[in-house]
């Protein structure tokens, strides 16, 4: 459905609005003469091609050539709309957009984005006061401080609680006339029996998930005894999703561009205990893999640097190996550091400490350095340990897509474990080969679809005559 925004209401959007301030949110961005620069969000580079010029009042990027205004660059960085960006940006400079002129379904279309986000709002207030409540909120708030959590890190997370009941949450929603298929996509009422609905959340500890601009776009809710499942996410709304989100990011974005790097913890809870002791220069990744998307915003928009921080050795050693590629190819610096067995980032800062904390991390080591050290110790150096090594490490080196620091890693592990360097670059090239032809392959067929979905997702285009 068309929607129709006055011409003059855009341009009062847009003289209000600056683009570096909505840019520098979400990519750091340095001083280079009169324009801006930074590292492009919408490519992998290892330097900076991309341009903001505040004089124009637009972007540009000289290595995709990906580039317009304020509005594009919401719509491509959040994939969201040209409506939804220029309400966003009209939101965010106080700016009311006239909707007297506009049937009730066009008002619910422009914004189901910003409905959401507001009730998201809403619903977090809720969590809050139930949690305060002093006879409902009593166990949750018993449970979090024997977890040794102080008031003001509560509340700087806006923790909340869900009280054990079955349709709390789906009867606020109806007192204050959240239409029922607004409610539905907040994914947090899920349809039962005879078309009625209840909580997706009950008895749970309540973590509100927030972007880089500090809305609330999902939730988390831990159970407070040994109930299953441990843990439970929002689902994968229209503003929510698991692949580009981590938990924390709205107060770790500052420390982490002044300090130059970023730890990342998978849970909720060791992220709160960083932050608690001072280390607010953390993330959290819930408990999914990492993927490309999470490392490029932090690569982006936080810092050159990454600390990982696993339970174990075996969830770490897991874990370099799918995402030594993906740190490698965003050109992030990444590092391991490994906790002594059978503690978690949580457990061990409450612990020991915020000194030895900071002691472990001098110990950190560069993740290529970690797989080798790991296989290493786990398969020996004896002649069939030699050939397991080169085999467990095949995959994730010849995933580097850099060759220069490919066969710099591959001189290393030639050295390390007595093997010649070009036997095992002979190994290694011929996987590198191997799946670029399948990439090849396949390579067809996807371009075509990303060149659609391109033309599908910048407004500009829609209205072009063919
Ligand atoms: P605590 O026991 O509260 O200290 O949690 P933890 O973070 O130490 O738990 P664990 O190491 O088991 O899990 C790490 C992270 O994985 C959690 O913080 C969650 O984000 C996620 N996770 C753990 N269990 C579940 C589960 O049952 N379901 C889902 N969806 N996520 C889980
Ligand atoms: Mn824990």
């Amino acid at each position: 459905m068309a929607i129709h925004i006055p011409e003059e209401k855009i341009l009062e959007i847009i003289s209000a609005a600056n683009i570096s301030d909505i840019i520098s949110e979400r990519v750091v961005l340095k001083k280079a003469g009169k324009d801006l620069v930074g590292l492009c969000p919408f490519h992998s580079e290892k330097t900076p091609s991309f341009t903001v010029s505040p004089a124009k009042q637009i972007f540009h990027c000289f290595g995709c050539g990906a580039g317009g205004n304020v509005f594009s660059f919401l719509m491509k960085h959040d994939g969201i709309g040209f409506v939804d960006a220029v309400t966003s940006v009209a939101r965010r400079y106080g700016i009311d957009l006239p909707t007297n002129d506009m049937s009730l379904s066009q008002k619910r279309t422009i914004s189901e984005r910003q409905q959401l986000l507001d009730l998201n709002k809403r619903v977090m207030a809720f969590f809050t006061f139930q949690l305060e409540d002093r006879i409902i909120g009593e166990k949750p708030r018993a449970y979090l401080s024997k977890r040794g959590f102080s008031q003001e890190i509560i509340h700087r997370f806006g923790l909340g609680f869900a009280p054990n009941e079955w349709d709390l949450l789906v009867r606020f929603f109806r007192k204050i006339n959240v239409p029922q298929s607004l409610a539905e996509k907040t994914g947090l009422i899920i349809p039962g029996k005879n078309q009625r609905f209840y909580d997706r959340f009950r008895n749970r500890v309540m973590f509100p998930i927030f972007d880089v601009s500090r809305q609330i776009i999902g939730f988390g809710g831990r159970v407070l005894d040994d109930a299953k499942p441990k843990y439970l996410n929002s689902p994968e709304t229209v503003i929510y999703s698991k692949s580009h989100s981590l938990f924390g990011v709205q107060e770790a974005r500052n420390r982490a561009r002044e300090t130059g790097c970023v730890y990342i913890v998978e849970g909720y809870f060791d992220l709160l205990a960083m932050h608690q002791h001072g280390v607010t220069n953390t993330v959290a990744s819930l408990g999914t893999a990492l993927t490309a998307e999470h490392v490029r915003l932090l690569r982006r928009g936080f810092a050159q640097k990454a600390f990982l921080l696993f339970d174990s050795d075996e969830a770490g050693l897991k874990a370099a190996h799918r995402s030594v590629s993906l740190f490698m190819n965003e050109a992030m610096d990444a590092e391991v550091i490994v906790l002594p067995r059978g503690y978690d980032p949580d457990s061990y800062i409450f612990a020991f400490g915020r000194d030895a904390f900071d002691a472990l991390s001098e110990k950190a080591v560069g993740m290529v350095a970690f797989l080798i050290e790991s296989a290493v110790n786990a398969n020996g150096l004896s002649m069939e340990g030699k050939v397991r090594i080169i085999t467990e490490l095949t995959g994730p080196l010849s995933e580097i897509k850099d060759s220069v620091a490919r066969s710099i890693y591959i001189k290393y592990l030639s050295e390390r474990i007595g093997v010649d360097e070009s036997a095992i670059a002979g190994k290694i090239d011929a996987s590198v080969r191997r799946a670029a032809s399948q990439h090849s392959a396949a390579g067809h067929a996807s371009r075509q679809e990303q060149s659609a979905s391109q033309t599908a997702s910048t407004g500009e285009n829609i209205i072009s005559p063919e």
